[in-house]
């Protein structure tokens, strides 16, 4: 197969130089600087890779970059509007949902898809949907909260 040489991210075409099969998260992290998404497991177990492929979560380390070539990439750095944080980002700040902050990325993207999807989640939609994504500082119960004002911000 022929090299990658470029990916659609955040919205801009960028130039990259990769074997189709190489992991999206090394050429985001590696060639591109794109250091919010997070090396975690490296095995597709714990979520701190995930980004939007075409609007769905997808785990950067077992995605390879031919996978990805042609879609719409979206990652952390793309969320801001103007200026202005997504609902869920700012819901995470406002809550404190984060200690480490390693986890943080992966479940702001996974997150912001599942809420697109299911706007209004009960608590155990919440948790449920988000099971995948794993944080070792144990701060769900914060995370939960802050999806719960994100919610709530965007039907208000
Ligand atoms: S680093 Fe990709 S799922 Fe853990
Ligand atoms: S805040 Fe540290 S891993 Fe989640």
């Amino acid at each position: 197969m022929h090299r990658v040489r470029s990916l659609t991210i955040n919205g801009q075409r960028v130039a990259v130089d990769a074997e189709p099969a190489t992991s999206l998260l090394t050429v985001l992290r590696d060639q591109l600087g794109l250091t919010g998404t997070k090396y975690g497991c490296g095995e597709g177990q714990c979520g701190a890779c995930t980004v939007l492929l075409n609007g769905f979560p997808r785990r950067s380390c077992q995605t390879a970059v031919g996978v990805a070539a042609g879609k719409k990439i979206t990652t952390i750095e793309g969320l801001a509007r103007n200026g202005k944080l997504h609902p869920l980002q700012q819901a995470f700040l406002d809550e404190g949902a984060l200690q480490c902050g390693y986890c943080t990325p992966g479940m702001i993207m996974t997150g912001v898809a599942f809420l697109r999807a299911n706007p209004h989640p009960s608590e155990a939609d919440i948790r449920r949907f988000m099971q995948g994504n794993l944080c070792r500082c144990g701060t769900y119960p914060r995370i939960v909260a802050a999806f719960r004002r994100a919610a709530t911000i965007k039907s208000s």
